[in-house]
């Protein structure tokens, strides 16, 4: 069979060019279509590639890109929230607020559980799920404890680094976890009085203690 395919073969050669080099002679075999079409594209493809990235003092890059649709989409969310005051009747009712919640439990994971634990169980940070604190009294204590730290910023300062929304939702999101009694760290400082109660719920509320 190869014999035969071989045969057929040098039976139809190729055509020449007519070229002569020292006796050396050249094939007319020129590159396929589709391969043709697809270097005029690369070619193409490159200017726009060299005007975008090279010409372009500060191109794009896909971190550049993912960081400002991450702001895009912040600015869109805490534009629906306005400016948030950190007094205690918006730190309780954001506690309970089932849009937001999720939010404060995010900024948390994010910025705080490497200290703090996941739950709020406490490691190198209090634990935040029981009723004893160190640095704080009242429940607005909270959100001046993040802004500014504590026992010289082992607690760091949040001010400048989270919004001022965002330090009003992750400290609401912490007074949430207050009750939980998470095992973790064992219980530091004094116990103060309960959280005062919540006078006008902001919609949607949900249960208390279900902003995990
Ligand atoms: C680098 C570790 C670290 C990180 C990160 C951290 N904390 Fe702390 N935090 C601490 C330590 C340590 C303390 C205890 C300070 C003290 O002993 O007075 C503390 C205390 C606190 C307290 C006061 C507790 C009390 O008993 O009075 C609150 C509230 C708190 N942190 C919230 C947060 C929040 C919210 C975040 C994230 C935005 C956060 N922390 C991130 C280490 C941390």
């Amino acid at each position: 069979m190869s014999n035969e395919a071989s045969t057929t073969r040098a039976a139809a050669p190729d055509s020449l060019t007519g070229h002569v080099y020292d006796g050396i002679q050249e094939y007319d075999n020129p590159t396929p279509g589709w391969w043709t079409m697809i270097f005029a594209l690369s070619f193409v493809w490159a200017c726009f590639y060299w005007v975008r990235y090279e010409l372009n003092t500060t191109p794009p890059t896909v971190f550049g890109e993912w960081e400002d649709d991450v702001a895009e989409a912040n600015r869109a969310m805490f534009a629906k929230l306005g400016d948030l005051k950190g007094d205690e009747q918006t730190l309780l009712s954001m506690g309970r607020n089932a849009d937001w919640m999720p939010v404060g439990a995010s900024i948390f994971k994010a910025n705080c559980a490497a200290c703090h634990g996941r739950q709020g169980q406490g490691d190198v940070g209090s634990n935040l799920t029981d009723d004893a604190f160190k640095n704080v009294k009242v429940i607005t204590d909270i959100p001046s404890v993040v802004r500014a730290g504590a026992n010289n910023m082992a607690m760091p300062a949040w001010r400048g680094r989270l919004t001022e929304n965002e330090i009003i939702l992750v400290s609401a999101y912490v007074a949430s976890l207050r009750g939980t009694n998470v095992p973790g760290r064992v219980p530091e400082g004094t116990v103060i009085p309960a959280w005062p109660a919540l006078v006008s719920p902001a919609a949607p509320v949900m249960p208390t203690g279900a902003a995990k």
